[in-house]
């Protein structure tokens, strides 16, 4: 039995030894390869006047200049055709109007210099509250509603508003995007790419070609990281890869650096909500009415999705009787942000744990006390019509966080710690998450699977997910071996590509292993069956069946298929039963605080995390620890900042390296971090009881940042309400602390 086996991820070895190929090591393997570099706008917003691409044709190794012209479909990137591949009206600075093509990169990047382009410069929109001033927005403006907010206001004992603001995140996947694209004799164009979506990178390239999709295949060996940036942003790459590739005859490779990576490709959305809350005198949730807008950037990209995830999230684990939310996306002159593990999520339950940090001590209730007061029970419905099964966990899991992390005795201890320290204060705090697990569109909620088993009984699986770390092909492997029977050795999993399994949805949504483990166990059992037919009744060692049911032709290989049943959405009503089931989660969280300079420590970490039955419970650990990490990246570290002024590098992102733009490293790990997946939590009608992990793990960070809260607190007056900004770097937390001593 090898799903449920505490296994290493299947490439594990390759990752540290170096052997692992990504796109871009396939250039090495290729001959004649041209290079793509941008020709990037200054400006956040401008008209294109003139291009002349004559003299970059002059400098030595250029090959050739790709503009419009070249387009022989449409030219458009964008699944909303609000994309121009090559735009004549920049939208941010980083913009690509052209790309050059050379014999070497620095050929094609001495080329990109000398491109002549004359820019007539519009005015740009840069911040979120200017783009809500200006009334800048785009997409659709959805409303989540039930009950009746204002006779819940009205009738709610305690009433308070407020605004909540919250930062982006850029991604920093180790491998930036990168494409590699090939034409054959035929004109098949085949595409190596860095994709969360192959079928969709497949869709774009065609179009962009004026092709069909049988004549783009699309291939993903694995990748560097995705982490949502890789779900939409590489399909105008490979695009342009691609063209490149038709019009030269030779094989053209496009690797962003990172500096282009960082200020060309979409990033987390910020947000700004603005909110008033009521509550009863027990702190109990009476009425939420809310306006999220978020900061979309220059084009839609997933922006709605992740709207409509995020309105879905507010609720987080609390019943919340009268509810309103609306919804909307401004347009601003910045990269077009996407999806980012928990794709709204994150921002969406981040409103309500701000709310209930911010109002616990005006209420005078214990924050621990607030949350754990207000979590749904059995028989209550989100307020987008959803029943919450199982709420019963979330209580579970809080109460074995309060019991191991010993969370009342610590408390006491903090406070005597803080009594006796003027100028370190320590904060602990306790949150959970619930996280809604399927695509919001039904649709997408579907996927494929092609299994074949040799005459010699090994067996070489193909499914519509890819790898970019999370262990996905680790799973697949260990539900194709256990369904069929065998050992992990004999089962081999072969590259995710588009004319293996076609019309794929994102390899996103934490919902692969339950989409494309469905798919493979189907089709594992399809074959199992004809086996098992075969040897009627007979006890026949795996190779000897085989072999005896090839030779009695007997098919050996099957395509799979699964469907997610018993959901449903409406987008225009916002209702619904959008989601399979709910992953559940608690994080216990303690700080130390620098009163002199805001700087602070995670000291310790206790999460309870449900997984349901664990695929691979090694896989899984890492997830809740690699998505914990980054959540606490994007709540206390990360700081995007874009140039706001009206100089003439207006809308340009001032963080585009890492030496400006903080990541997560071993320093600011917790010290210690106590790790448990929650048991006796077998899910019903996912494979093998198993739950997804992919993002949900990344939200039990809001303990951190109420944990800071709670530290910042202490430095002020006893009771008094703390603001804190999101991301709490170290200076926002200092001017919190500030704000509560003046
Ligand atoms: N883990 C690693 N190591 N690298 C990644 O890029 N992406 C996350 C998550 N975990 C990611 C990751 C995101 S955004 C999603 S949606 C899921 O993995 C997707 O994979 P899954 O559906 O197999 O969980
Ligand atoms: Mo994940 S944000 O759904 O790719």
């Amino acid at each position: 039995m090898s799903v449920g086996q505490a296994l290493p991820h299947e490439s594990a070895a390759l990752h540290v030894t170096g052997h692992a190929l990504y796109t871009d090591d396939l250039v090495h393997r290729t001959h004649h390869v041209l290079h793509a570099h941008p020709v990037c706008s200054p400006h956040a917003h401008a008209r294109v006047a003139r291009i002349d691409t004559g003299p970059a044709l002059e400098v030595e190794g250029v090959v050739r200049v790709l503009t419009a012209d070249d387009v022989p479909g449409v030219n458009d990137s964008g699944t909303k055709h609000d994309e121009p591949l090559f735009p004549d009206i920049v939208m941010f600075v980083g913009h690509a109007v052209a790309w050059v093509l050379g014999e070497t990169l620095e050929a094609a990047r001495l080329g990109a210099e000398a491109v002549e382009v004359d820019y007539e410069p519009l005015p740009a929109i840069v911040a979120l509250t200017e783009a809500i001033e200006a009334e800048s927005f785009q997409g659709n403006q959805p409303v989540v509603a039930r009950g009746d907010v204002d006779q819940g206001l009205t009738g709610a004992t305690h009433v308070f508003t407020g605004v909540t603001e919250m930062a982006g995140q850029e991604h920093f996947y180790l491998e930036t995007h990168a494409s590699l694209a090939l034409v054959d004799e035929a004109g098949q164009v085949f595409v190596q790419c860095s994709t969360q979506h192959p079928t969709e990178t497949q869709e774009i390239v065609a179009h962009v070609l004026g092709l069909h999709s049988h004549h783009v295949t699309v291939q993903c060996l694995r990748m560097g990281g995705g982490f949502g940036g890789k779900e939409m942003q590489p399909h105008g790459f490979a695009a342009v890869a691609a063209l490149g590739a038709t019009l030269t005859g030779r094989p053209v490779r496009l690797r962003l650096s990172r500096t282009h990576d960082l200020t060309m490709t979409g990033k987390r959305h910020g947000f700004h909500a603005s909110w008033r809350v009521g509550f009863d005198d027990d702190g109990c949730l009476q009425a939420l009415e809310a306006t999220l807008t978020s900061d979309g950037g220059w084009s839609l990209d997933l922006s709605e999705p992740v709207l409509a995830r995020a309105l879905c999230h507010v609720d987080n684990a609390y019943w919340i009787p009268h509810v309103r939310l609306h919804g909307r996306i401004a347009r601003t002159h910045k990269t077009s942000q996407t999806a980012f593990r928990g794709f709204g999520g994150p921002q969406g339950m981040l409103v309500i744990e701000d709310i209930l940090g911010r109002c616990a001590p005006l209420l005078g209730i214990d924050p621990v006390a607030l949350r754990s007061r207000n979590f749904y029970v059995d028989g209550q419905a989100t307020p987008y019509g959803q029943v919450v099964r199982h709420p019963e966990r979330i209580a579970r899991a809080w109460q074995q966080v309060l019991d191991t992390g010993r969370i009342a005795a610590r408390q006491a201890e903090i406070a005597e710690f803080n009594a006796a320290h003027e100028h370190t204060k320590r904060g602990l705090a306790v949150t959970p998450v619930k996280f809604g697990i399927s695509f919001n569109f039904t649709s997408f909620n579907q996927a494929g699977a092609l299994v074949h088993v040799y005459k010699d009984g090994s067996v070489l699986i193909n499914h519509g997910g890819t790898e970019m770390g999370q262990g996905l092909h680790t799973k697949m492997l260990q539900v194709a071996a256990t369904t069929l029977g065998v050992p992990l050795t004999k089962v081999r999993l072969a590259p995710t590509r588009t004319d293996k399994v076609p019309n794929t949805s994102a390899t996103a949504a934490s919902s692969s292993s339950d989409l494309n483990g469905g798919a493979v166990k189907d089709a594992c059992e399809q074959i199992l069956a004809r086996l098992r037919a075969y040897a009627d009744g007979r006890d026949v060692a795996w190779d000897e069946l085989v072999r005896e049911a090839y030779l009695a032709r007997v098919q050996l290989w099957a395509a799979g298929f699964y469907r997610t049943e018993g959901i449903h959405w409406d987008p225009a009503a916002m209702q619904g039963h959008p989601f399979k089931y709910f992953a559940y989660g608690v994080a216990a969280a303690e700080v130390e605080v620098d009163g002199f300079t805001g700087a602070h420590h995670t000291r310790r970490v206790d999460i309870v995390h449900d997984v349901g039955d664990s695929l691979s419970p090694l896989v899984d650990l890492g997830q809740i620890e690699g998505g914990f990490v980054q959540g606490m990246g994007w709540l206390t570290l990360e700081d995007l900042r874009w140039d706001e002024s009206d100089g003439p590098g207006r809308g340009r992102l001032l963080t585009q390296s890492a030496s400006t733009y903080k990541l997560p490293s071993l320093s600011e790990l917790p010290d210690e971090l106590n790790v448990a997946l929650l048991e006796h939590a077998t899910e019903d009608g996912v494979v093998h009881g198993s739950k997804a992990v992919g993002e949900p793990p990344l939200m039990l960070a809001f303990s951190v940042r109420e944990a800071l809260r709670e530290a910042v607190g202490a430095f002020g007056r006893p009771g008094a309400s703390v603001e804190l900004a999101s991301p709490a770097t170290p200076e926002a937390v200092f001017w919190a602390i500030e704000r509560g001593r003046g």
